[in-house]
């Protein structure tokens, strides 16, 4: 499927998200996907409003499209194939093994390699979703060390150079087409792949409430057939639980 997408490419830029979001007016006029991409970004927003370090030769793309809101139910997986997508690209084309920190990660060898913001705005009959995904294309690894969580770039895990042109195009295309099978089909074809990728199954893990700030720990079972995380607490009770950041202990 060629994706109608009409792109917007800036060297620099603050954040391609925060464009995007005071774009939303003049883009929900009509009913095109669009991507907004930059080089580097000089105050790149990442989850809960922290910064997210963009140097230059990575990737920073915020993708705008419309979301029926009779399938509003739907956008609750919208970051999660988001995630999926970008593991496909490394897997196909890098030959990576790329895993899904529950939900917005994707990780290399348990650090984090991508992560993904997204967020939704409805006007009228649709919901406009603003789809935001960086990744550490290029990143050295004196700069990777100096951030606050382990993370790792494409070319320090395949000891190369990285064809960016190739990992955006691929982007478009697949989110493109993998949004659509979730509007069209539901989240049920994308179980298996989640499933099969999820970081931490078998591990002691802490998954903090983003809503309250409570705490779970346990051993992490893999994700029900809701795509979400099943805990084994000590009890050996397993409880599923649909939000929350997971980090191994
Ligand atoms: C996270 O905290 O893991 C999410 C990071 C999302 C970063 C991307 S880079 C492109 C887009 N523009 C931003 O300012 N943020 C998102």
């Amino acid at each position: 499927m060629e994706p109608k997408i009409i792109e917007i490419i800036f060297d620099t830029i603050d954040s391609t998200q925060s464009y995007a979001k005071t774009s939303l007016e003049t883009f929900s006029k009509d009913s095109f996907w669009r991507v907004i991409s930059a080089d580097c970004q000089t105050k790149g927003l990442g989850q809960k409003s922290r910064h997210w370090s963009s140097p230059p030769n990575n990737i920073y793309v915020s993708f705008v499209f419309p979301f029926p809101n009779s399938q509003l139910i739907k956008l609750l997986y919208v970051t999660q194939v988001t995630t999926i997508t970008v593991c496909q690209i490394l897997e196909e084309n890098l030959n990576l093994k790329p895993e899904i920190k529950w939900k917005n990660d994707v990780m290399i060898n348990d650090k984090k390699i991508c992560g993904v913001l997204a967020e939704a705005e409805t006007m009228g009959d649709f919901t406009h979703v603003i789809d935001g995904i960086g990744i550490n294309v290029n990143t050295s690894k004196e700069e990777c060390e100096k951030l606050d969580q382990p993370t790792t770039s494409l070319s320090i895990e395949t000891g190369g150079i990285v064809d960016k042109k190739m990992i955006y195009e691929s982007l478009k295309r697949k989110l493109y087409e993998n949004i659509n099978k979730l509007i069209n089909e539901g989240f049920e074809g994308f179980l298996e792949y989640i499933k099969g990728h999820a970081a931490f199954v078998g591990r002691d893990v802490r998954i903090i409430s983003d809503k309250d700030g409570s705490v779970n720990e346990g051993k992490f079972m893999g994700l029900d057939d809701y795509g979400f995380m099943m805990l084994m607490q000590e009890n050996k009770k397993i409880v599923s639980l649909c939000e929350g950041k997971m980090n191994a202990l």
